[in-house]
């Protein structure tokens, strides 16, 4: 028989790009091959996501239009994996029976076991199991896919996601992912090092340590090193060790475990970037409190207080939940006035949307999505200002960029606070190279800048 193709679209969060090239590589290392072509593919995974409606109506709608492919292709396998799957289980299969696979968060790791079993019949396999380990999986360079053409150099080579932790304990009101990721479990501690160690021997400069919570890595289940009990903080120095890597970011994190001792961290570890994802979700007490939270608009801006005294250069940026049930004209002046105060660097903002089994979804006090659409219009506006007045101020900085790609009058790398460089030049310089650059101009979203 000939080789199987494989085709996986990846919808949501870097776990989910993470968990992407998991059954890649599973898939791979059992003889098939990944392709680009959603036309010739036996098998297409989509890897999905449920945070926000939106998101699970765009699988939703990708995956009403395979309908059409698999009539033209009976042999062609269609697996949905990730947390759509894992919220919605039988019920896909229910409503959509060109669908043969529903694979949950916990069952990736198996996937080529499950695509086999799905010629007989087909699989559900969506259990979550409160005492689940993240099993080692070392990634492996020498699979050889036909996904880069000509590209010599993909940024997979030099920069790397990490999981070092799984699902989330937190229960925000409005979110999904207690239910679709189960249970907090942090992953053990010489399993990260060394998947980090291979990854630098193997050439990777960069790497961005993944969970739903970094900050409280080792809170539910006991992590040791040696015997003691470590946390995030021990984690970071632990990783930041390791001779040849360059840069190390992590992602992502809740104000309520932030402590001292990991952002002292910032102040002393040089290869930490100084660059925080840090999610608020709103600027009124009232609503953080709806929301189960867990911290006041105060704490969040000692907080940020705190991380500019230990790392001035540091660039803050956020999550806002906009038009949360009950949000008032005052509490959402109150979100303005934070953005106002802060001064994010940048910001990811959403309409509030009803998600399944949340408790915020049986909230009776729903804000009109007319008034949703035109604050979160306000915000972004003034975001849009913030974030171009600070990049402007970038303008004649001497940084360093981590080169991601070439184009075709230069090429474009990253700094160290995570913002996207193009330079202008005649020379060519290697995706993975670091070039010193003079920054010259800064826009909405991207800076400008000189090699010198
Ligand atoms: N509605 C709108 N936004 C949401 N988010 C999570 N759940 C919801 C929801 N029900 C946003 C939060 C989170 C980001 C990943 O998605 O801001 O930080
Ligand atoms: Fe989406 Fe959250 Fe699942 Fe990531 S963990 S894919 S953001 S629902």
């Amino acid at each position: 028989m000939d080789q199987s193709a494989f085709y996986i679209k990846t919808f949501g969060c870097q776990m989910n790009e993470r968990d992407s090239e998991i059954m890649a590589q599973t898939l791979a290392q059992h003889g098939s091959v990944e392709t680009m072509e959603i036309e010739a593919a036996d098998v297409i995974i989509l890897n999905t996501c449920s945070i926000r409606a939106k998101a699970e109506q765009k699988v939703m709608s990708l995956l009403g239009s395979l309908r059409k492919l698999k009539k033209q292709k009976p042999g062609l396998t269609i697996c949905v994996a990730g947390c759509v799957a894992q919220q919605e289980g039988q019920q896909l299969i229910d409503r959509m029976d060109h669908v043969d696979m529903v694979v949950g968060t916990q069952n990736i790791y198996k996937i080529d076991h499950l695509v086999n079993r799905s010629r007989e019949s087909k699989v559900i396999a969506v259990d979550l199991d409160k005492n689940y380990t993240i099993p080692q999986f070392i990634p492996d360079f020498s699979i050889d896919n036909d996904k880069t053409d000509d590209t010599i150099v993909t940024n997979a080579d030099f920069s790397r996601f990490v999981t070092i932790m799984q699902g989330c304990d937190n229960y925000c009101s409005y979110c999904v992912v207690p239910y679709t990721r189960g249970r907090e479990i942090s992953r053990n501690y010489n399993d990260i090092i060394d998947e980090v160690k291979t990854l630098v021997n193997q050439g990777v400069v960069e790497i961005t340590l993944l969970g739903q919570n970094v900050n409280s890595y080792g809170r539910t289940n006991d992590v040791t090193q040696s015997g003691k009990k470590t946390n995030f903080a021990d984690l970071l120095h632990g990783v930041a060790e390791i001779n040849g890597l360059k840069r190390l970011r992590f992602t992502t994190s809740n104000p309520k475990d932030l402590s001292e001792e990991l952002i002292r961290c910032f102040r002393d570890i040089d290869k930490l970037c100084p660059q925080f994802h840090l999610p608020v979700q709103s600027g009124s007490n009232r609503i953080l409190k709806r929301m189960n939270r867990n911290y006041t608009v105060e704490k969040y801006l000692q907080l940020v207080e705190a991380l500019r005294q230990n790392r001035p250069d540091i660039c803050i940026s956020t999550d806002m939940i906009i038009g949360f049930p009950g949000e008032s004209d005052d509490d959402f002046q109150g979100t303005m006035d934070l953005l106002n105060q802060v001064e994010f660097n940048s910001s990811f903002s959403f309409k509030y949307s009803d998600r399944p089994g949340t408790r915020s979804a049986d909230f009776t006090d729903k804000v009109d999505e007319e008034v949703k659409s035109k604050r979160l219009q306000q915000f972004q506006k003034r975001q849009d200002e913030i974030s171009l007045e600070k990049n402007r101020g970038f303008s004649g900085k001497k940084m360093e960029i981590l080169v991601t790609r070439n184009d075709d009058n230069g090429f474009t790398g990253r700094t160290v606070t995570n913002h996207l460089v193009h330079i202008e030049s005649d020379c060519i310089r290697q995706p993975g190279e670091f070039v010193m650059v003079e920054i010259t101009y800064g826009g909405p979203h991207s800076l400008k800048g000189k090699v010198i």
